[in-house]
């Protein structure tokens, strides 16, 4: 009698096209474990909330989402802040996730310190390769053998397409060389940990082949590199298919491993600049075709993955669930985005029920 009662609910389900979990105990990490590691972006703050038994059930990586960044861990130069840091650390270290570290060598969220010397001038060139160096030592030797790999150099890369590397401080006063220095100061600090260089908008043919350009010429060049971060901050937008398929081909083509290191689908047309908000942008509801069309974005994201599963060694969600994003102030501050596959009561949305589908 049960049974029957049971079967006949079941069918009722199906019939009102309601997605049903093939097993609730499962999660992201479980369904995609033949495949590659499925990480979040996290705050220390939020392993202390109810998100924190989300991240255990779906996920085995996280990346700190701004705690180990220059200007957070590194105020000043005689002062590090690692208590962020360790905690987010200690909690993968005590339930057995893997921790992707990000990031080492950026132009954003840096400490006005390390560009200025003792009178208030620009810093030279040895000063700044010094800090880089000291900076790097310390927090690599910090988390050695508990952070497996490493987003080294964040964002080089030019996004105006008649400039190859970004017009940073670290380029303007180092020449291009911070970069292969960074690599090997971190390899120096840890023979074991895994190299990348990440950065965003690689799904532009033009910003594509830079970053391709840098990869293999580190590569050529001996650098220790291991591999290559596609932040995946993408939209309902783009990339289409045939633009993620390529990119994902080309990079390949380095024969090092891909990570896509914070991935995101913003349910509004992808900008790469901060603006001011306009009448607009007010309106803010998730719609239903809103929710279709990222459903089949997220779907061929992640046949897109798995078709390039030997090349891609991790996928990795920038925040974790729609109850706070960074993208809700990027472009535009208080503009609420839906980008993640949890939505802001923690429950799966049917975008995750689709991704889910992929490894079957
Ligand atoms: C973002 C964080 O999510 C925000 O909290 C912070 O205010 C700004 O940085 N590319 C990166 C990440 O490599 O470090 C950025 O993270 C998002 C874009």
């Amino acid at each position: 009698m049960n049974r029957f009662i049971l079967a006949f609910a079941f069918v009722a389900c199906v019939q009102a096209g309601y997605s049903q979990p093939s097993s609730s105990e499962k999660g992201l990490k479980d369904y995609y474990k033949n495949l590659f590691p499925i990480g979040v972006a996290v705050s220390p703050q939020a392993l202390k909330t109810d998100e924190a038994k989300l991240i255990l059930k779906q996920f085995n990586s996280m990346t700190p989402e701004n705690a180990m960044k220059m200007g957070p861990i590194h105020p000043t130069e005689s002062e590090y802040f690692w208590t962020h840091a360790d905690s987010i650390v200690a909690f993968a270290q005590r339930n057995n996730l893997m921790m992707r570290g990000h990031t080492l060598c950026w132009h954003n969220q840096t400490p006005n310190w390390l560009f200025t010397d003792a009178n208030g001038n620009p810093a030279s060139k040895e000063i700044l390769l010094q800090r880089l160096k000291e900076h790097i030592t310390s927090v690599v030797t910090r988390y050695k053998g508990k952070v497996y790999a490493w987003d080294v150099v964040n964002e080089a890369i030019s996004d105006k397409p008649d400039e190859y590397l970004r017009n940073s401080e670290w380029l303007k006063i180092c020449g291009e060389e911070y970069i292969a220095k960074a690599f090997q100061y971190a390899h120096e600090a840890d023979p074991n940990a895994l190299l990348f260089y990440n950065d965003y908008n690689e799904i532009n043919p033009i910003k594509r082949e830079k970053i391709f350009k840098l990869v293999k010429g580190l590569k050529d060049a001996g650098v220790p590199i291991h591999g290559v971060g596609l932040q995946g901050h993408w939209a309902l937008n783009e990339p289409s298919r045939l633009q993620l398929d390529s990119t994902l081909t080309r990079f390949s083509e380095l024969g090092l491993k891909i990570q896509i290191t914070e991935l995101d689908i913003s349910v509004y047309p992808k900008e790469h600049n901060a603006r001011e908000r306009k009448a607009e942008d007010y309106n803010s509801t998730f719609t239903k075709e809103k929710e279709a069309k990222q459903i089949e974005v997220y779907k061929m994201c992640f046949e897109l993955f798995k078709k390039h599963k030997n090349a891609i060694s991790g996928v990795t969600f920038w925040n974790i669930s729609d109850r706070h994003s960074w993208l809700d102030n990027f472009p535009v501050r208080g503009r609420k985005d839906y980008p993640l596959l949890f939505d802001k009561d923690l429950k799966p949305k049917k975008a995750y029920w689709a991704v889910v589908e992929v490894p079957k």
